[in-house]
C-alpha cells in the first residue's frame, strides 16, 4: 500500500518521475488513438495551457471576487451562443465536461415537468438507441427512467418512432449532433416539430458538433439545421474540450430561454454558513479551465477554427475514400469528425486485432460491427500509413470472415 510520505520530495525529481509514469502511455501525437484527444496544434496548446496557468489558483464558484473568470465565463456563453443561434432571451453556462452539460439539461427538463405533472413517480426520457450514456447516467442519478428507440436504417435517430414512443410520462427528447457511435447528425428539425406537437423538452446534444458544425457550414457543407434556429429545441450541450480545442474541464450547455435556464440553479441556505447558489452540479470550478476556452476561442476566432475543421474533415474524407477502395462501408452519412466502417463479409475483431498488432489504438462499435474513429489533426499525417495498414491486414484475412463479437470498450 502507497502512504503518504513521511517527508516531501524535491520538485526536479518529482518532474521526473512524472515523466517516466507517462512513458508506457499512449503517444496520442502520433496519430495512433481515435479517442480521448482534441489535438489543433501545438500553438494551440500554448495558448491553452498559458492560460489556464495564468487562473490556475481562481475558483469559478466565486465569481462574486473573481471578476476576470465572470467576465470569460460571460463572453464564452456569448461567442457559443451566437454561434448556436441563440436569442437574446437565451442563456447559458460554462460546466466540467459534457457529462455535467447533459446533466444540467436533465435537470431542468425534470424541473419543468414536475410543473405540469407534479403527479409523475417517474419521468422518462425518450432517448435514440445511439445517444450518450450520459442520458442513462443523469437518469439514474436522478431516478427518471429512459426509453432507447431504434436508428433508422441510416443510423440516424428515428422521429416518428421516437414520437410513438411519446407518453404523457414523457420529460424529454434527445437528438445528436453527432451521435457518438456512427458520427451521423440526427434529424433535428423532425424531432423539433415533434417536440412541439407534444410538447416534450427537446435536448440537442452537440458535445461532439457544438464547435465543429458551425464552422464545417462555414465551409460550404450543406448541413441540416440543428440548434436554436430550430423550433422546438429548448436546450444544447456543446463541449469546448472536445472540438472548441480548449483545456479538458470545459464545456457549455445552453437554453433557449431565461426561464429554461433557471432550471439549472439550485439555491440553499439552511446551515450556518449563508446563503449558497450555484448554476452547476459541481461547486468548485477551476479557473483555468474558464481562462483557458476563453483564450483559444479568442486565439482561433472563426477563421481559425475553420482551418482546423477543414483538414479535420478532409482526414474523414480520406480514410473514408480508403477504405471504401478496401471494400469496406462507411455506416451512415458521417458528416463531422466521427466515422464508423466494417463490412459483414469482414471479421472485425480479426482486422482490429491486427490493427492492434501494427500499434495503433482501436476503437468499436457493435451495431453493426465496424471500427470507430474520433478524428483531430493527428490523424492527418498518418491517414494513408493507416490505410496501408487497414490493407495488408485485410489481405490475409479471409473474405466472408463475417461475425465475431467485438470488445467495445468506450
Ligand atoms: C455525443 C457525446 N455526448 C456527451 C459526451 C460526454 O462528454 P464528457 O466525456 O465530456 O462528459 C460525449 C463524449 O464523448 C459524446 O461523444
Amino acid at each position: 500500500m502507497i502512504t503518504l510520505p513521511k517527508e516531501g520530495t524535491a520538485w526536479p525529481e518529482l518532474r521526473e518521475r512524472l515523466r517516466e509514469a507517462g512513458r508506457r502511455d499512449i503517444d496520442w501525437r502520433g496519430g495512433r488513438l481515435p479517442m480521448f484527444i482534441h489535438y489543433a496544434g501545438d500553438d494551440v496548446l500554448e495558448v491553452a495551457k498559458q492560460a489556464y496557468l495564468m487562473y490556475f489558483s481562481e475558483n469559478g464558484l466565486g465569481l462574486r471576487v473573481f471578476d476576470s473568470l465572470r467576465r470569460f465565463e460571460t463572453e464564452v456563453v456569448s461567442m457559443g451562443l451566437g454561434l448556436m443561434h441563440g436569442t437574446a432571451d437565451a442563456r447559458g453556462t460554462m460546466t466540467t465536461g459534457g457529462t455535467e452539460s447533459i446533466f444540467l439539461a436533465v435537470k431542468a427538463a425534470r424541473d419543468a415537468f414536475r410543473k405540469k405533472r407534479p403527479d409523475c413517480a417517474e419521468p422518462v426520457l425518450v432517448l435514440p438507441r445511439s445517444a450518450h450514456p450520459a442520458f442513462d447516467k443523469a437518469a439514474h442519478f436522478m431516478s427518471l427512467r429512459t426509453v432507447r428507440v431504434p436508428l433508422r436504417a441510416d443510423y440516424t435517430a428515428d422521429p416518428e418512432a421516437m414520437a410513438a414512443a411519446i407518453t404523457p410520462d414523457t420529460m424529454m427528447m434527445v437528438g445528436s449532433v453527432p451521435a457518438y457511435p456512427h458520427g451521423v447528425i440526427d434529424p433535428i428539425a423532425e424531432l423539433g416539430a415533434k417536440a412541439l406537437a407534444h410538447d416534450v423538452w427537446l435536448h440537442v446534444d452537440a458535445c461532439v458538433g457544438g464547435y465543429l458544425a458551425p464552422f464545417v457550414a462555414q465551409l460550404g457543407e450543406p448541413l441540416p439545421a440543428w440548434d436554436f434556429a430550430v423550433p422546438g429545441v429548448r436546450s444544447i450541450s456543446a463541449d469546448l474540450h472536445k472540438y472548441g480545442y480548449a483545456a479538458k474541464g470545459a464545456s457549455t450547455v445552453f437554453f433557449r430561454d431565461a426561464e429554461s435556464f433557471a432550471g439549472t440553479g439550485w439555491h440553499f441556505d439552511n446551515w450556518p454558513r449563508g446563503a449558497y447558489f450555484t448554476n452547476t452540479l459541481v461547486g468548485t470550478r477551476a479557473g483555468g479551465a474558464i481562462a483557458a476556452a476563453w483564450a483559444v476561442m479568442n486565439y482561433l476566432g472563426e477563421e481559425g477554427y475553420r482551418r482546423v475543421a477543414q483538414r479535420v474533415i478532409h482526414t474523414r474524407q480520406v480514410l473514408q475514400e480508403g477504405v471504401a477502395e478496401l471494400g469496406l462501408k462507411t455506416f451512415g452519412d458521417p458528416r463531422l469528425s466521427i466515422l464508423a466502417f466494417g463490412s459483414p463479409q469482414r471479421d472485425i475483431a480479426a482486422l482490429g486485432k491486427g490493427l492492434s498488432e501494427r500499434g495503433w489504438v482501436v476503437g468499436y462499435v457493435t451495431e453493426p460491427p465496424g471500427i470507430h474513429h474520433m478524428l483531430n489533426l493527428t490523424h492527418e499525417p498518418v491517414a494513408e500509413r493507416y490505410l496501408s495498414d487497414v490493407a495488408d491486414v485485410l489481405r490475409e484475412l479471409p473474405v466472408r470472415g463475417g461475425g465475431g463479437a467485438v470488445d467495445a470498450r468506450y
